[in-house]
């Protein structure tokens, strides 16, 4: 399924089991997420005309919780912790380092759709900092370099699976 005719499904999903309240708001944008992986912004008006609420009531709601993304995420997510454990042990310029060095900010995606960076206030493996997951996988005691080859081997193996012709 193409990405407009899931798009079509999930509304149409969501149309029929909605009962048009404004409370259902966060469980539907949690529903478009967790099928389309992000809320396209057709699926933002959809939602908006469900419940009645007005487009930026929705936009305005959907923005102010950092689990909603409003653009598709990178085949792996990098979640570089930023509670103080790992602030206090240099998380900050794992950060920083990763952002120069693959040309991306946080919450942004890289150009080949790669990578997905965010930062997350704690993930309550603090004896293991500055802590960085990527993807399920918790990865402790990380700094710029490490992070930055580990990320460089995903990418070289991702390269490798389209360049392999068997
Ligand atoms: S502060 Fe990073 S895991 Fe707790």
């Amino acid at each position: 399924m193409d990405d407009s005719s899931e798009m079509k499904a999930v509304i149409s999903e969501i149309r029929k089991e909605s009962k048009g309240k404004p409370e259902e708001l966060i469980p539907l944008l949690q529903r478009v997420q967790s099928k389309m992986g992000f809320l396209p912004e057709k699926a933002l008006m959809e939602i908006a005309g469900i419940t009645g609420l007005s487009p930026a009531k929705v936009y305005g709601v959907a923005s102010f919780f950092a689990q909603f993304r409003f653009h598709p995420a990178g085949k792996h997510m990098v979640r570089i912790c930023r509670g103080t454990a790992c602030h206090v042990k240099g998380s900050n310029r794992i950060l920083n380092d990763i952002e120069t060095h693959f040309k991306l900010e946080e919450g942004e995606t890289t150009e080949d759709m790669l990578f997905t960076l965010e930062t997350v206030a704690c993930f309550g493996s603090c004896a293991l900092a500055p802590v960085v997951l990527v993807d399920e996988t918790v990865r402790g005691r990380m700094n710029p370099s490490k992070t930055r080859s580990v990320l460089e081997e995903i990418k070289k193996e991702s390269e490798g699976a389209t360049s392999d012709p068997s």
